[in-house]
């Protein structure tokens, strides 16, 4: 056997459908970016066309199959309606990656009832009910693989956690409760856990390059996170390979975390 054909059989995702939402930006882009080249049709969820657009042009020119769906996932009719427009585009999905999310984080004293109803809406019940729409579809097929992307808030309070730490805490346990649902019907779930990535969602502090450092500092490699450095644990995470991952959390974060 070629070393080709063994990594094929553990990581290739030809055949496979997949939706991720976010995928038009950052880390979710990124994500996308990976599952497509490893084979699988992607499906791209958020709001803005051009970002959906630019991500998909970029993956059809690289030969991969690819479709956007615009959809703001802050309400529960939106979501499901965006999720039979996605299905509608190369079948259900295999591999369900929530990655949009929204990072609202005023101080605590100052959360009202707006920030948490939106950060609730979009970073956890979208994926909550992404997970209802395709999860059951996923156990009766016999393969399937969920990816939420949490936070270091899920874990410890960190820079005005708010409800922003809340929901991405949440997020963690309800990949709990659908890797117990489903794992038994070849349906794993789990979580990604990122550091501080340079991404659009943290333009404010990334334009602070004092704040930036003590970051980088932070952490055990010595710098912060790029959104290409999800694309091998999400693959991994998608794929054959990781049948008996789930559960997990797995921090992609430099070692920030452990240090
Ligand atoms: N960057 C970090 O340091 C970091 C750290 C920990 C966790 N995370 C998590 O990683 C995930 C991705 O973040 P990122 O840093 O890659 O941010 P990003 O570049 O800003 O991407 C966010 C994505 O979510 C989409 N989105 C936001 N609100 C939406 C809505 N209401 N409906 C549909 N789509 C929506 C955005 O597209 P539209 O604006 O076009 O809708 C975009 O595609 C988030 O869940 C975030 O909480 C990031």
């Amino acid at each position: 056997m070629t070393s080709h054909t063994y990594l094929n059989e553990l990581f290739s995702l030809d055949g496979t459908v997949a939706v991720v939402t976010g995928g038009s930006s950052g880390i979710g882009r990124s994500v996308a970016g990976a599952l497509a080249r490893s084979g699988a049709s992607v499906v791209v969820v958020a709001r803005k066309e051009a970002g959906l657009r630019a991500t998909v042009d970029e993956l059809t020119a690289d030969g991969c199959r690819a479709a956007w769906v615009n959809a703001d996932l802050g309400t529960r009719a939106a979501v499901r309606e965006a999720a039979d427009r996605a299905a509608g585009v190369f079948g259900e999905p295999d591999i369900l990656v929530n990655c949009a999310g929204v990072n609202l984080r005023p101080p605590m004293g100052e959360l009202d009832d707006a920030v948490w109803d939106t950060t609730m809406a979009v970073n956890l019940e979208a994926p909550y009910l992404l997970g209802q729409r395709f999860g059951p579809g996923m156990a009766e097929r016999g393969f399937g693989r969920i990816i939420h992307i949490t936070s270091q808030q899920a874990h410890r309070a960190f820079v005005q956690s708010g409800a922003y730490g809340v929901s991405k805490g949440a997020l963690e346990s309800l990949a709990r409760s659908q890797a117990e649902a489903w794992s038994p019907y070849g349906v794993t779930c789990n979580t990604l856990v990122p550091g501080f990535v340079m991404t659009p969602l943290n333009a404010r502090l990334s334009s602070d390059p004092e704040k930036v450092a003590a970051l980088a500092a932070r952490t055990m490699t010595g710098r912060n996170g790029l959104a290409e450095d999800f694309a091998g644990a999400a693959v991994f995470l998608a794929s054959r390979a990781s049948a008996y991952v789930t559960g997990q959390s797995l921090f992609v974060d430099g070692g920030l975390s452990v240090h």
